[in-house]
C-alpha cells in the first residue's frame, strides 16, 4: 500500500524551486522604510477626516439639495456620502496593501500538497504561522501604523452610526402615541368615498353594501403626497350596512353605529394588508393575504386565520344632515401588532 509521503514524492512535476529573492528597497534602506511607514500612516490618518466630513454632510447639507448633471439627478447628500465613504474605504485598502507589500515580512515559502485532513502537526504549524504573521506585521516596532489604524478603523463606524438616525425617532411611548397609535380621524370628521371624496349619507347605504372610505381631512394633505400616503395607510376604512337584528352590538358600542351602519379599519391586524372581500350573508370580511377572517357582525372579532386581534372599529354618528361623521379617532391602534402594543383595550368576543 502506498503512503501519502510516497504519493507526494512520486509527483510527476518536478519542484521548480524558488525564484531568486530580490530585496525590497524598504528592506535595505531604513529611511525608505520609514518613508513608506509615513505614507501608510497618512492613508489611515485621512480616514477619520473623511468620516467626520461624512457626518458633517449628513447634518449640514439639506436633504432637498440635488445634483443635476447631464442625466444624473441625485440628492447632493448621496453624492457626498458616496465620495467621502468610498474614499475612506479606498484609503484603508491602499494603506493595508502597501503595508503588506513594503513593511511586512518578505520571505518566499513553499508548501507540499498534502491530504485534505490536517494532521495535528499541521495545525500546530498553522498556529505557529499565524503567530509569526502577527509578529511580521511589526506592529510592536511600527507604532505609527498601529496607532493610525486604531484611529482609522473605529472612525469608519461613524458614517454607519450616523445614518441610523434616518430610521426615524426612537419609538418610545410618546412617539408611538403621536405616530403609529394615532390617525387623522377625529370627532366631527366626515366619512367620504375614497376616490371621489363625496360625503356619505347613512340613509343612502343599502343593507349588505360595503363602501371603501376615507376621512374628509385627507384632502388637506394633497400638497404632500408622501404624508398623504402615510395618513391613508392608517386611516383607510370600510363602511358596511347590516340588518341590526342580525348582528351583535355590545352595550359599550351601542352608539358607535347608525342603524346597522358600522365602520371598521381597512387594515388587517395580521401584517397590514388592505381588506375588503365581504360576504354579505355571513358578515365575514376576508383578508386576501393570509385568509384571516373577521366577523363584522360581532365587533370585528377574528373567526379564522393568523390575525390575533379584532379589526378596530371607528365610532361613528351622523351630522344634522344625515351624513356620517366620526365620533373620535380609533380607540386602539390600527394595523399589525408590534412588541410594545398594549392589547388590553382590543375588543374580545363576549366583551360588553
Ligand atoms: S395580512 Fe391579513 S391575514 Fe395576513
Amino acid at each position: 500500500m502506498s503512503t501519502d509521503v510516497e504519493v507526494i514524492h512520486d509527483h510527476p512535476v518536478p519542484d521548480p524551486g524558488h525564484p531568486e529573492h530580490v530585496e525590497r528597497w524598504t528592506d535595505v534602506d531604513e529611511e525608505s522604510a520609514r518613508r513608506a511607514e509615513r505614507q501608510i500612516a497618512a492613508c489611515f490618518g485621512v480616514v477619520p477626516l473623511l468620516a467626520l466630513g461624512f457626518v458633517a454632510v449628513y447634518f449640514f447639507v439639506p436633504k432637498s439639495w440635488t445634483v443635476n448633471f447631464a442625466d444624473l439627478h441625485a440628492p447632493a447628500q448621496h453624492i457626498w456620502f458616496g465620495l467621502l465613504g468610498g474614499l475612506a474605504i479606498l484609503l484603508v485598502g491602499i494603506g493595508a496593501v502597501q503595508w503588506a507589500r513594503l513593511i511586512m515580512g518578505d520571505h518566499e515559502i513553499s508548501e507540499e500538497r498534502h491530504p485534505a485532513t490536517s494532521s495535528a502537526a499541521d495545525r500546530e504549524e498553522v498556529l505557529e504561522d499565524v503567530h509569526t504573521g502577527i509578529a511580521q506585521t511589526e506592529l510592536g516596532r511600527r507604532k505609527l501604523i498601529g496607532t493610525s489604524l486604531k484611529v482609522a478603523l473605529p472612525a469608519l463606524a461613524l458614517p454607519a452610526l450616523v445614518t441610523l438616525l434616518d430610521m426615524g425617532p426612537w419609538p418610545g411611548p410618546g412617539t408611538r402615541a403621536a405616530t403609529i397609535e394615532k390617525t387623522i380621524w377625529a370627532e366631527g370628521v366626515h366619512l367620504v368615498t375614497d376616490v371621489t371624496y363625496k360625503r356619505i349619507k347613512a340613509a343612502d347605504l343599502a343593507v349588505g353594501e360595503l363602501v371603501n372610505a376615507a376621512p374628509e381631512n385627507i384632502k388637506d394633505l394633497e400638497h404632500d403626497p408622501a404624508e398623504m400616503a402615510r395618513a391613508t395607510a392608517k386611516a383607510a376604512i370600510i363602511i358596511v350596512r347590516m340588518d341590526p337584528s342580525s348582528i351583535k352590538i355590545p352595550e359599550s358600542r351601542k352608539d358607535w353605529q347608525v342603524n346597522g351602519v358600522l365602520c371598521y379599519s381597512k387594515i388587517c391586524t395580521h401584517v397590514g394588508c388592505p381588506i375588503s372581500l365581504w360576504e354579505q350573508q355571513t358578515h365575514h370580511l376576508l383578508c386576501p393575504c393570509h385568509q384571516s377572517t373577521f366577523d363584522l357582525g360581532n365587533s370585528g372579532v377574528v373567526v379564522f386565520g393568523p390575525a390575533a386581534r379584532s379589526l378596530p372599529q371607528l365610532p361613528i354618528t351622523t351630522d344634522a344632515d344625515g351624513y356620517l361623521v366620526a365620533r373620535s379617532d380609533f380607540t386602539v391602534p390600527v394595523g399589525p401588532s408590534y412588541f410594545e402594543r398594549d392589547s388590553q383595550h382590543d375588543y374580545k368576543d363576549g366583551d360588553r
